[in-house]
């Protein structure tokens, strides 16, 4: 199998470290424009296989993506990422440019590559690539939920004082202030959160989380990359290892949850086909509610990036 990860910043070179460690991938390619850095990175990486004890060969290039050809799946993470004070959407104009672009790279060289969006603002660059892509929709998705379950996941492990790989959890919508985290499809080891932590604990759990990303921001000066690599690696796996996995993954919604034609965060199964099946669960009012509130925020953000190609066209 092989694996392209476009972007050789702090996001992409952790999901190409985590593939070659896990042996996800047999070849990893790493692509940057950057002059040296994927090259460097990529070496780095290497260097690191005889004490880590792995054999992914990973390669980097800088902007020649003759070296990405014949990719089985493509991890864009090129962009700019948040400074604090700027939110996702600042992002909308710049990313929006280099995604396109290295869309209609990635497709040129690899026609069948499954693509997985990490770049922000992420339902809006994954309506981006999939338009710019002209690949059926199960084939084009966007990594933000396994990311923003994985938040919600550690904070409930840390007020329970339990292992995190004893909690299950699920969320929908666009990543970002609207997300909605979904309590009652949480449980750990199989016993409903409602019963184990009260209300108000929970409801300040849910909110950390919609905040986790600027939480971040706000320490570091930038966004995220441990969690977020890792979140885009498990991605990859679960479609090169055609694993079934279900997790939340941003796709167009065609008629689902009662939603067309926007990119929201939803369950899927995730396999060697890409998204194999999309998961509608039976959402109460208030779940409901929220939903159209994370829709129509990421409507507004795809009709601002399509302003922005009726001007550039
Ligand atoms: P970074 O600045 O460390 O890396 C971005 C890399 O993209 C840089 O090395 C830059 O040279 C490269 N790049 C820019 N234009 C390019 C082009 N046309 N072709 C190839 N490479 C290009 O940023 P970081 O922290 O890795 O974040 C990357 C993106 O991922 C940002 O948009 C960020 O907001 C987003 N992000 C999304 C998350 C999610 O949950 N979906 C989580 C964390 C970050
Ligand atoms: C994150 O959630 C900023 O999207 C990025 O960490």
């Amino acid at each position: 199998m092989k694996v392209t990860v476009v972007g050789a910043g702090n996001v992409g070179a952790t999901c190409a470290d985590v593939l070659a460690y896990k042996e996800i991938a047999n070849e990893i390619v790493l692509l940057d424009i950057k002059e040296g850095v994927a090259e460097g990175k990529s070496l780095d990486i290497w260097q690191k296989a005889p004490i880590d004890l792995y054999d992914s060969r990973t390669i980097g290039s800088t902007n020649d993506y003759a070296a990405t050809e014949g990719s089985d799946v493509v991890v864009i993470t090129s962009g700019l990422p948040r400074k604090p004070g700027m939110s996702r959407d600042d992002l909308i104009s710049v990313n929006a440019g280099i995604v396109k672009g290295v869309t209609e790279n990635v497709v040129k060289y690899s026609p069948n590559a499954i693509i997985v969006v990490v770049s922000n603002p992420l339902d809006v660059m994954t309506y981006c690539a999939h338009i710019t892509s002209g690949h059926p929709r199960e084939k084009v998705m966007g990594m933000a939920g396994i990311l923003d379950t994985a938040r919600y996941r550690a904070f409930l492990a840390s007020e329970l004082n339990c292992s995190p790989k004893d909690i299950q959890a699920m969320l929908l919508g666009g990543h970002g202030d609207t997300m909605v985290p979904l309590p009652r499809y949480t449980t750990v080891s199989g016993i409903p959160i409602t019963e184990l932590v009260a209300k108000d604990r929970l409801d300040a759990i849910v909110n950390r989380t919609i905040n986790g990303g600027g939480e971040l921001v706000k320490l570091m000066g930038t966004s995220a990359w441990y969690a977020p690599g890792s979140a885009a690696a498990q991605m990859v796996e679960a479609i090169v290892r055609d694993q079934k996995r279900i997790f939340p993954v941003c796709i167009k919604l065609d008629g689902e949850y009662g939603i067309n034609d926007t990119y929201l965060g939803v369950p899927v199964v995730l396999g060697k086909n890409g998204i194999e099946r999309i998961i509608e669960l039976q959402l109460n009012a208030e779940e409901k509610a929220l939903l159209q509130t994370s829709r129509e925020r990421v409507r507004e953000v795809m009709d601002a990036l399509d302003k922005v190609n009726a001007q550039a066209a």
